[in-house]
């Protein structure tokens, strides 16, 4: 009797032990939001506390990052948002950038049809028409409770009493300190010789702020703002008119759904391609057993990889704005054509990404980076990715508005086959087109288990932000991490080509990569990344909220 009892226990304990890890980042019980700094979650929480909603909160903390990490955080770039209301419902918010109107597919190569180096990168040229002020307004409208003022009023004050610089901070502005005096000049706001703990205050960025919370969304697409806005960029030989500014919406779209054993996971279809591969890979990576296999073993890297591989080789091909390429979503997802993707994998062997190329699909169809996590006391969840591509995007500070500008139009592909800066290469399906949007990789993620809502997460990274995200969410499930440790767990990442393993550095076992080695995987083993940056966010049985912050940047989780 006794025995049985204990078996019993056992058997109980196992299951839970199964279901959840005891928690190791911060808890709340009501609400949380998680994200690059800890002043941008704080504003964000507050909002919450004084009564506003997860897409009130959403605006602010998205505000309070252009204030508080302007590395990424941003006016002059553009994301994208997926929801999920207390309600069940879900919905997706594209503000991602686009081309400007003078904008040609060939903008970007020399006589002889070469990518000039640069030119979409370190250029005026490279800045795409930006979507945040749009996004945050359409989100306000549609979802928000508050008024736009009130949300504005903490993050106006922010800029105005000003950020302290972290450790890590300091290290960027010196890193980019050169790249950004190169096109701003010495006088820059940000030129300045910045340490630890000093405190940057943001005069012009608040006024800008100020005349946005009076004037409403047009002041940045149609007044004063946008204005000004144009006048900096063509000075600096860009090619952005007030037209493209006046034409820019921000568009609600579908968001891409799917299920993984028995969770459902709502990300962002195209323009990003984030839902979609992520969708590839966790389809082809579901017949295996993964937790058996263990995490960051050989085998259960190996299956992930040559999902990855696969996936990324499909991106490169098949993906592109909607509104100007049809993609055959449903081909690419099919379980059939998974099945057969993946019948080439040999366990004993590395596939060779000269021999995947793209799968045969059937067309009838019917480097800066920020992500943060929102849960409210109702239980709306938002989960927000936003960037200007590079760490501080083009460079491109205007001082009299008080913001950077992006380099998206680098997430165009300027020749098919040639890479962009994270390596990706690209096909027509992305090729520059004026008022079209580039191609990305922002993965915001919402997963639900049994009908109710289980992580919010999501990641900066460029082309490892799709991976970052996978691992994120099998480090839960698979391999029953804690938010918080399955944030900080080391991560790997393949991208088809170049064919590489990226391990983080000085994380994984010596002998799992000789053994992988000894299968023919090609190992990156001369840079060393950091692969992702996950602000995530648990909902725990009992439906306490569990941070997972990641260690890698200054990113905090806030909850009351
Ligand atoms: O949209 C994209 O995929 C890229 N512009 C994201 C850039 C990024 O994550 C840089 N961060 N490290």
């Amino acid at each position: 009797m006794k025995k049985i009892a204990l078996l019993f226990s056992f058997i109980s304990f196992y299951n839970f032990a199964q279901q959840t890890a005891k928690p190791t980042g911060l808890t709340a019980t009501k609400a949380m939001v998680v994200s690059a700094r800890q002043e941008a979650s704080k504003v964000g929480t507050e909002i919450i506390q004084k009564g506003g909603n997860a897409f009130d909160a959403m605006v602010a903390t998205e505000l309070a990052l252009a204030v508080a990490y302007p590395y990424a955080g941003n006016l002059g770039g553009g994301g994208f948002m997926v929801y999920r209301k207390s309600n069940g419902e879900v919905g997706s918010l594209d503000y991602r950038e686009k081309a400007p109107l003078a904008a040609s597919k060939d903008m970007f190569l020399d006589k002889d049809g070469n990518v000039i180096k640069g030119k979409s990168t370190a250029t005026a040229l490279a800045i795409g028409v930006p979507g945040t002020i749009a996004g945050v307004f359409a989100v306000h409208k549609k979802l928000g409770s508050m008024p736009m003022s009130e949300i504005l009023k903490p993050v106006i004050a922010l800029a105005e009493r000003g950020v302290i610089v972290t450790k890590k901070q300091e290290k960027r502005l010196q890193d980019y300190h050169d790249a950004i005096v190169k096109v701003n000049g010495p006088n820059t706001l940000l030129a300045g010789n910045f340490k630890e703990n000093d405190t940057i205050k943001y005069p012009a960025l608040a006024n800008t702020l100020k005349r946005i919370s009076k004037n409403g969304r047009n002041e940045f697409y149609k007044g004063e703002t946008g204005k000004i806005l144009v006048k900096y960029i063509q000075k600096k030989g860009g090619i952005i008119t007030l037209k493209d500014l006046e034409k820019y919406e921000a568009k609600w779209r579908k968001p891409l759904q799917f299920n993984y054993k028995d969770l459902k996971i709502t990300s962002m279809s195209p323009p990003s391609s984030g839902g979609i591969c992520l969708a590839q890979i966790m389809k082809m990576i579901a017949p295996y057993d993964l937790s058996k296999m263990g995490h960051n073993t050989e085998e259960s890297i190996q299956v992930i990889v040559e999902a990855e591989r696969r996936a990324y080789a499909d991106r490169s091909q098949f993906l592109g704005d909607p509104d100007f390429v049809k993609i055959p979503i449903n081909g690419l997802l099919s379980d059939a054509y998974l099945k057969d993707r993946m019948s080439s994998f040999d366990v004993n062997k590395a596939s060779l990404s000269s021999e995947i190329k793209e799968g045969k699909v059937n067309f009838n169809e019917s480097t800066e980076t920020t992500h943060y996590s929102i849960v409210d006391a109702q239980g709306n969840a938002v989960a927000a990715t936003t960037t200007l591509n590079d760490g501080y995007g083009s460079k491109y500070y205007c001082d009299e508005l008080g913001f950077f500008l992006n380099n998206e139009m680098d997430d165009f592909s300027a020749k098919p086959g040639s890479p962009n800066m994270f390596g990706l290469v690209g096909n027509e399906a992305n090729s520059i087109a004026p008022q079209k949007r580039m191609l990305s990789s922002m993965t915001p993620t919402i997963v639900e288990k049994n009908g109710k809502l289980f992580i919010v997460v999501g990641s900066p990274g460029g082309s490892t932000i799709i991976t970052s995200v996978l691992q994120a969410i099998l480090n839960v499930y698979e391999y029953n991490l804690s938010m918080q440790d399955a944030v900080n767990a080391p991560r790997f990442h393949h991208q088809w080509l170049p064919d590489l393993i990226t391990f983080e550095p000085n994380a994984f076992d010596k002998i799992t990569i000789d053994k992988l080695k000894a299968k023919g995987y090609l190992i990156n083993e001369k840079t060393t990344p950091v692969i992702g940056k996950l602000d995530c966010i648990l909902v725990l049985p009992d439906n306490t909220l569990e941070g997972g912050a990641d260690f890698r940047g200054d990113d905090t989780a806030v909850g009351f």
